[in-house]
Protein backbone atom coordinates (compact mmCIF):
# COMPACT_ATOMS: atom_id res chain seq x y z
CA UNK A 1 0.00 0.00 0.00
CA UNK A 2 1.44 3.31 -1.09
CA UNK A 3 1.55 5.63 2.25
CA UNK A 4 3.69 8.63 0.27
CA UNK A 5 3.82 11.19 -2.63
CA UNK A 6 5.90 13.15 -3.51
CA UNK A 7 4.68 15.45 -6.50
CA UNK A 8 5.85 19.12 -7.75
CA UNK A 9 3.97 21.67 -5.91
CA UNK A 10 0.09 21.92 -7.26
CA UNK A 11 -1.36 25.27 -9.30
CA UNK A 12 -5.23 25.81 -8.71
CA UNK A 13 -6.82 26.67 -12.35
CA UNK A 14 -9.56 28.61 -10.96
CA UNK A 15 -9.79 30.25 -7.48
CA UNK A 16 -12.20 33.05 -6.05
CA UNK A 17 -10.02 35.32 -3.44
CA UNK A 18 -12.65 38.37 -2.82
CA UNK A 19 -11.32 40.78 -1.38
CA UNK A 20 -10.73 43.08 1.81
CA UNK A 21 -11.55 41.21 5.10
CA UNK A 22 -12.55 37.89 2.87
CA UNK A 23 -9.22 38.27 0.99
CA UNK A 24 -7.31 38.43 4.34
CA UNK A 25 -9.02 35.43 5.57
CA UNK A 26 -9.03 32.84 3.08
CA UNK A 27 -6.50 33.68 0.67
CA UNK A 28 -3.41 31.75 2.62
CA UNK A 29 -5.96 28.75 3.03
CA UNK A 30 -4.59 28.79 -0.67
CA UNK A 31 -1.26 30.00 -0.48
CA UNK A 32 -0.59 27.54 2.48
CA UNK A 33 -0.26 24.55 -0.88
CA UNK A 34 -0.26 26.02 -4.13
CA UNK A 35 2.03 27.72 -5.93
CA UNK A 36 -0.18 29.90 -8.24
CA UNK A 37 -3.31 30.07 -8.91
CA UNK A 38 -5.76 31.91 -12.02
CA UNK A 39 -7.72 34.05 -9.87
CA UNK A 40 -11.24 34.96 -10.91
CA UNK A 41 -12.43 38.16 -11.62
CA UNK A 42 -15.84 38.66 -10.18
CA UNK A 43 -15.92 41.14 -7.29
CA UNK A 44 -17.99 44.06 -7.12
CA UNK A 45 -17.49 45.67 -9.22
CA UNK A 46 -15.56 43.49 -11.56
CA UNK A 47 -11.91 43.37 -12.58
CA UNK A 48 -12.77 44.30 -15.75
CA UNK A 49 -9.18 46.58 -16.83
CA UNK A 50 -5.29 45.65 -16.62
CA UNK A 51 -4.93 48.71 -14.27
CA UNK A 52 -7.84 46.84 -11.75
CA UNK A 53 -6.07 43.80 -12.48
CA UNK A 54 -2.81 45.13 -11.34
CA UNK A 55 -4.01 46.55 -8.34
CA UNK A 56 -6.17 43.61 -7.47
CA UNK A 57 -2.70 41.27 -7.78
CA UNK A 58 -0.85 43.60 -5.43
CA UNK A 59 -3.97 43.29 -2.92
CA UNK A 60 -3.46 39.39 -3.25
CA UNK A 61 0.12 39.87 -2.32
CA UNK A 62 0.02 41.84 0.62
CA UNK A 63 -1.76 38.84 2.18
CA UNK A 64 -0.18 35.83 0.47
CA UNK A 65 3.66 37.37 0.18
CA UNK A 66 5.29 36.18 -2.63
CA UNK A 67 5.54 32.31 -2.16
CA UNK A 68 2.48 32.34 -4.32
CA UNK A 69 2.16 34.03 -7.43
CA UNK A 70 -1.76 34.86 -8.45
CA UNK A 71 -2.37 34.80 -12.43
CA UNK A 72 -4.59 37.00 -12.74
CA UNK A 73 -7.70 37.44 -15.50
CA UNK A 74 -10.04 40.21 -16.32
CA UNK A 75 -14.04 40.15 -16.48
CA UNK A 76 -15.06 40.28 -20.64
CA UNK A 77 -18.03 42.93 -20.76
CA UNK A 78 -19.34 43.89 -23.87
CA UNK A 79 -17.25 46.98 -22.88
CA UNK A 80 -13.97 45.49 -23.07
CA UNK A 81 -11.13 47.14 -25.02
CA UNK A 82 -9.36 44.68 -27.14
CA UNK A 83 -6.24 46.81 -26.84
CA UNK A 84 -6.00 47.23 -22.90
CA UNK A 85 -6.76 43.33 -22.61
CA UNK A 86 -3.48 42.75 -24.82
CA UNK A 87 -1.50 45.15 -23.40
CA UNK A 88 -2.43 43.96 -19.73
CA UNK A 89 -1.08 40.34 -20.93
CA UNK A 90 1.89 41.60 -22.72
CA UNK A 91 3.00 43.23 -19.45
CA UNK A 92 2.43 40.18 -17.84
CA UNK A 93 -0.45 41.27 -15.70
CA UNK A 94 -2.74 38.87 -17.12
CA UNK A 95 -2.65 35.31 -17.76
CA UNK A 96 -6.51 34.86 -19.45
CA UNK A 97 -10.06 36.40 -19.98
CA UNK A 98 -12.88 34.79 -18.06
CA UNK A 99 -16.59 35.02 -19.93
CA UNK A 100 -19.55 34.79 -17.62
CA UNK A 101 -23.09 34.82 -19.53
CA UNK A 102 -24.56 37.79 -17.79
CA UNK A 103 -26.39 36.59 -14.98
CA UNK A 104 -25.39 33.03 -14.56
CA UNK A 105 -23.44 33.29 -11.70
CA UNK A 106 -22.47 35.06 -8.22
CA UNK A 107 -21.73 38.90 -9.41
CA UNK A 108 -22.49 37.91 -13.15
CA UNK A 109 -24.36 41.11 -14.07
CA UNK A 110 -21.87 42.97 -16.14
CA UNK A 111 -21.33 39.86 -18.08
CA UNK A 112 -22.20 39.20 -21.96
CA UNK A 113 -25.45 38.99 -23.58
CA UNK A 114 -24.82 39.38 -26.85
CA UNK A 115 -21.93 37.85 -27.92
CA UNK A 116 -21.63 39.30 -31.46
CA UNK A 117 -20.14 42.27 -29.29
CA UNK A 118 -16.86 40.80 -27.86
CA UNK A 119 -15.86 39.43 -31.25
CA UNK A 120 -13.15 42.15 -31.64
CA UNK A 121 -11.51 41.21 -27.83
CA UNK A 122 -11.85 37.30 -28.46
CA UNK A 123 -10.74 37.84 -32.45
CA UNK A 124 -7.79 39.81 -30.64
CA UNK A 125 -7.00 37.27 -27.52
CA UNK A 126 -6.51 34.18 -30.23
CA UNK A 127 -3.86 36.25 -31.97
CA UNK A 128 -2.02 37.20 -28.85
CA UNK A 129 -2.93 33.51 -27.75
CA UNK A 130 -4.66 34.50 -24.56
CA UNK A 131 -7.37 32.16 -23.30
CA UNK A 132 -10.85 32.33 -22.97
CA UNK A 133 -12.19 30.74 -19.79
CA UNK A 134 -15.64 30.10 -19.59
CA UNK A 135 -18.15 30.17 -17.37
CA UNK A 136 -20.34 27.00 -19.27
CA UNK A 137 -23.78 27.74 -18.49
CA UNK A 138 -26.78 29.37 -20.36
CA UNK A 139 -29.11 31.77 -18.39
CA UNK A 140 -32.31 31.63 -20.69
CA UNK A 141 -35.02 31.55 -17.78
CA UNK A 142 -36.27 28.81 -19.85
CA UNK A 143 -33.79 26.30 -19.92
CA UNK A 144 -33.49 24.09 -16.53
CA UNK A 145 -30.75 24.72 -14.48
CA UNK A 146 -29.83 20.99 -14.96
CA UNK A 147 -29.13 21.54 -18.52
CA UNK A 148 -27.65 24.63 -18.46
CA UNK A 149 -23.70 23.36 -19.42
CA UNK A 150 -25.06 20.96 -22.01
CA UNK A 151 -27.26 23.61 -23.54
CA UNK A 152 -23.79 26.47 -23.67
CA UNK A 153 -21.70 23.70 -25.27
CA UNK A 154 -24.62 24.11 -28.33
CA UNK A 155 -25.29 26.99 -28.43
CA UNK A 156 -22.55 29.47 -27.13
CA UNK A 157 -19.49 27.13 -26.64
CA UNK A 158 -18.87 25.71 -30.30
CA UNK A 159 -20.09 28.34 -32.22
CA UNK A 160 -17.34 30.87 -30.47
CA UNK A 161 -14.80 28.06 -31.09
CA UNK A 162 -15.57 27.43 -34.79
CA UNK A 163 -16.42 31.59 -35.27
CA UNK A 164 -12.47 31.97 -33.65
CA UNK A 165 -9.83 29.72 -35.04
CA UNK A 166 -6.78 29.72 -32.83
CA UNK A 167 -8.72 30.45 -29.57
CA UNK A 168 -7.98 28.47 -26.91
CA UNK A 169 -10.60 28.18 -24.51
CA UNK A 170 -10.72 26.33 -21.10
CA UNK A 171 -14.41 24.67 -20.28
CA UNK A 172 -14.43 26.07 -16.36
CA UNK A 173 -15.77 23.53 -13.58
CA UNK A 174 -17.31 21.07 -15.63
CA UNK A 175 -20.13 18.89 -14.36
CA UNK A 176 -21.32 16.62 -16.96
CA UNK A 177 -20.37 14.03 -19.24
CA UNK A 178 -21.94 16.34 -22.19
CA UNK A 179 -18.55 18.27 -21.55
CA UNK A 180 -16.31 15.54 -20.91
CA UNK A 181 -17.35 14.36 -23.90
CA UNK A 182 -17.13 17.51 -25.80
CA UNK A 183 -13.78 17.98 -24.66
CA UNK A 184 -12.34 14.54 -25.47
CA UNK A 185 -13.64 15.15 -28.92
CA UNK A 186 -12.20 18.65 -29.94
CA UNK A 187 -8.13 19.23 -30.46
CA UNK A 188 -5.49 20.16 -27.85
CA UNK A 189 -6.86 23.75 -27.37
CA UNK A 190 -9.43 22.94 -25.68
CA UNK A 191 -9.16 22.20 -21.60
CA UNK A 192 -11.17 21.80 -19.09
CA UNK A 193 -11.16 22.44 -15.09
CA UNK A 194 -12.75 20.03 -12.64
CA UNK A 195 -13.18 20.95 -8.96
CA UNK A 196 -12.52 18.90 -5.98
CA UNK A 197 -16.14 18.97 -4.79
CA UNK A 198 -17.82 17.87 -8.62
CA UNK A 199 -15.68 14.24 -8.16
CA UNK A 200 -17.60 14.26 -4.68
CA UNK A 201 -21.02 15.28 -4.82
CA UNK A 202 -24.00 14.57 -7.04
CA UNK A 203 -27.28 16.25 -6.58
CA UNK A 204 -28.69 14.18 -3.63
CA UNK A 205 -25.75 15.31 -1.27
CA UNK A 206 -27.83 19.12 -1.86
CA UNK A 207 -31.58 17.72 -1.66
CA UNK A 208 -31.57 14.33 0.09
CA UNK A 209 -32.86 15.02 3.82
CA UNK A 210 -32.96 18.79 3.77
CA UNK A 211 -31.16 21.15 1.65
CA UNK A 212 -27.61 21.50 2.37
CA UNK A 213 -26.44 24.98 1.06
CA UNK A 214 -22.67 24.20 1.98
CA UNK A 215 -22.97 21.84 -1.05
CA UNK A 216 -24.93 24.34 -3.36
CA UNK A 217 -22.21 25.66 -6.06
CA UNK A 218 -22.75 26.99 -9.94
CA UNK A 219 -23.07 25.18 -12.57
CA UNK A 220 -25.24 22.86 -9.43
CA UNK A 221 -24.47 19.19 -9.02
CA UNK A 222 -25.51 16.89 -11.48
CA UNK A 223 -26.77 13.19 -11.16
CA UNK A 224 -24.62 10.33 -9.71
CA UNK A 225 -23.73 9.15 -13.59
CA UNK A 226 -22.25 12.65 -14.85
CA UNK A 227 -19.99 12.81 -11.48
CA UNK A 228 -18.75 9.06 -12.58
CA UNK A 229 -17.79 11.02 -15.98
CA UNK A 230 -15.73 13.58 -14.18
CA UNK A 231 -14.27 10.99 -12.11
CA UNK A 232 -12.96 8.97 -15.52
CA UNK A 233 -11.69 12.04 -16.71
CA UNK A 234 -9.86 13.37 -13.77
CA UNK A 235 -8.10 9.93 -13.72
CA UNK A 236 -7.69 9.16 -17.23
CA UNK A 237 -4.45 10.92 -17.43
CA UNK A 238 -5.87 13.04 -20.22
CA UNK A 239 -4.05 16.49 -20.09
CA UNK A 240 -6.92 18.19 -21.49
CA UNK A 241 -8.39 17.97 -17.69
CA UNK A 242 -6.92 19.27 -14.72
CA UNK A 243 -8.00 20.87 -11.33
CA UNK A 244 -9.55 23.98 -10.85
CA UNK A 245 -10.85 23.64 -7.68
CA UNK A 246 -13.54 26.94 -7.80
CA UNK A 247 -12.92 27.16 -4.02
CA UNK A 248 -15.92 30.39 -3.34
CA UNK A 249 -16.04 31.49 -0.14
CA UNK A 250 -19.86 33.27 1.03
CA UNK A 251 -20.10 33.75 5.06
CA UNK A 252 -21.99 31.19 6.29
CA UNK A 253 -25.08 33.65 7.04
CA UNK A 254 -25.12 34.25 3.44
CA UNK A 255 -24.95 30.67 2.13
CA UNK A 256 -27.58 29.92 5.33
CA UNK A 257 -30.47 31.71 4.53
CA UNK A 258 -33.55 31.46 2.22
CA UNK A 259 -31.59 32.84 -0.32
CA UNK A 260 -28.44 31.37 -0.53
CA UNK A 261 -25.47 31.96 -2.60
CA UNK A 262 -23.64 29.61 -4.58
CA UNK A 263 -20.36 28.74 -3.91
CA UNK A 264 -18.51 25.64 -1.75
CA UNK A 265 -15.03 26.41 0.17
CA UNK A 266 -12.41 23.75 -0.35
CA UNK A 267 -9.04 25.62 -0.41
CA UNK A 268 -8.26 24.20 3.15
CA UNK A 269 -8.81 20.48 2.95
CA UNK A 270 -8.50 20.45 -0.86
CA UNK A 271 -5.39 18.21 -1.66
CA UNK A 272 -6.52 15.64 1.23
CA UNK A 273 -9.70 15.22 -0.48
CA UNK A 274 -8.33 14.48 -3.97
CA UNK A 275 -6.05 12.36 -2.74
CA UNK A 276 -8.57 10.41 -1.14
CA UNK A 277 -10.34 10.32 -4.19
CA UNK A 278 -7.58 9.45 -6.37
CA UNK A 279 -6.47 6.93 -3.86
CA UNK A 280 -10.11 4.67 -3.46
CA UNK A 281 -10.10 5.07 -7.18
CA UNK A 282 -6.72 3.34 -7.42
CA UNK A 283 -5.54 6.21 -9.04
CA UNK A 284 -2.99 7.44 -7.38
CA UNK A 285 -0.20 7.72 -10.03
CA UNK A 286 -2.62 10.13 -11.85
CA UNK A 287 -3.19 12.59 -9.17
CA UNK A 288 0.26 14.79 -9.81
CA UNK A 289 -0.73 14.59 -13.58
CA UNK A 290 -4.01 16.49 -12.27
CA UNK A 291 -2.94 18.45 -10.07
CA UNK A 292 0.52 19.65 -10.76
CA UNK A 293 1.23 19.12 -14.76
CA UNK A 294 -1.42 19.31 -16.92
CA UNK A 295 -2.47 22.62 -16.34
CA UNK A 296 0.72 24.53 -16.75
CA UNK A 297 0.89 22.21 -19.67
CA UNK A 298 -2.39 23.95 -21.13
CA UNK A 299 -1.11 27.48 -20.36
CA UNK A 300 2.64 27.09 -21.25
CA UNK A 301 4.04 27.29 -17.96
CA UNK A 302 6.47 25.40 -16.14
CA UNK A 303 6.15 22.83 -13.81
CA UNK A 304 6.65 23.71 -10.01
CA UNK A 305 10.09 22.87 -9.16
CA UNK A 306 9.29 23.02 -5.34
CA UNK A 307 7.54 19.81 -4.28
CA UNK A 308 4.82 18.73 -1.56
CA UNK A 309 4.23 15.42 0.09
CA UNK A 310 1.07 14.02 1.08
CA UNK A 311 0.98 11.24 3.28
CA UNK A 312 -1.46 8.66 4.42
CA UNK A 313 -2.05 8.35 8.43
CA UNK A 314 -4.26 5.30 10.50
CA UNK A 315 -6.39 7.90 11.33
CA UNK A 316 -8.58 10.55 9.91
CA UNK A 317 -7.34 13.73 9.69
CA UNK A 318 -9.11 16.68 10.57
CA UNK A 319 -9.48 19.86 9.37
CA UNK A 320 -11.22 23.61 11.41
CA UNK A 321 -15.14 23.07 9.97
CA UNK A 322 -15.20 26.44 9.75
CA UNK A 323 -12.27 29.39 8.57
CA UNK A 324 -13.52 33.00 10.82
CA UNK A 325 -12.89 36.05 8.49
CA UNK A 326 -12.84 39.20 9.33
CA UNK A 327 -16.11 38.76 6.85
CA UNK A 328 -17.59 36.04 8.91
CA UNK A 329 -17.34 32.40 9.39
CA UNK A 330 -16.81 30.40 6.04
CA UNK A 331 -17.50 26.77 6.30
CA UNK A 332 -14.96 24.33 4.61
CA UNK A 333 -16.18 21.44 2.41
CA UNK A 334 -17.45 18.44 3.96
CA UNK A 335 -16.89 15.36 1.85
CA UNK A 336 -18.65 13.46 4.02
CA UNK A 337 -15.98 10.32 4.19
CA UNK A 338 -12.98 10.34 6.77
CA UNK A 339 -9.51 11.71 4.97
CA UNK A 340 -6.58 9.75 5.19
CA UNK A 341 -4.61 11.99 3.34
CA UNK A 342 -2.80 14.75 4.08
CA UNK A 343 0.07 17.44 3.17
CA UNK A 344 3.08 16.87 5.55
CA UNK A 345 5.83 18.77 4.04
CA UNK A 346 6.38 21.10 1.23
CA UNK A 347 10.10 21.46 -0.06
C1 LIG B 1 -18.77 31.41 -7.61
C2 LIG B 1 -18.69 32.59 -6.65
O1 LIG B 1 -19.24 32.49 -5.54
O2 LIG B 1 -18.07 33.60 -6.98
N1 LIG B 1 -19.78 30.50 -7.17
C3 LIG B 1 -19.89 29.21 -7.48
O3 LIG B 1 -20.88 28.58 -7.10
N2 LIG B 1 -18.97 28.59 -8.17
C4 LIG B 1 -19.00 31.91 -8.98
C5 LIG B 1 -18.73 30.91 -10.04
O4 LIG B 1 -17.61 30.50 -10.29
O5 LIG B 1 -19.69 30.50 -10.70
ZN1 LIG C 1 -15.83 30.05 -9.96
Amino acid sequence: MQTRLTIPRPDDWHLHLRDGAMLAGIAPESARHFARAIIMPNLVPPVVTGAQAAAYRDRILAVTGSGFTPLMTLYLTEATDPADVVAAHAAGIITAVKLYPAGATTNSASGVRDFDRVRGVLDAMADAGIPLLCHGEVTDPEIDIFDREAVFIERVLDPIRRATPGLRVVMEHITTSDAVAYVQSQPADLGATITTHHLVINRNHILVGGIKPHYYCLPVAKRETHRQALLKAAISGDPRFFLGTDSAPHADDAKESACGCAGCFTATNTLSVLAQVFDDAGALDRLEGFVSRHGPAFYGLPVNDTTLILEKTDSPVTYPARIDTGAGPVTVFDPGFPLYWQVTQEI
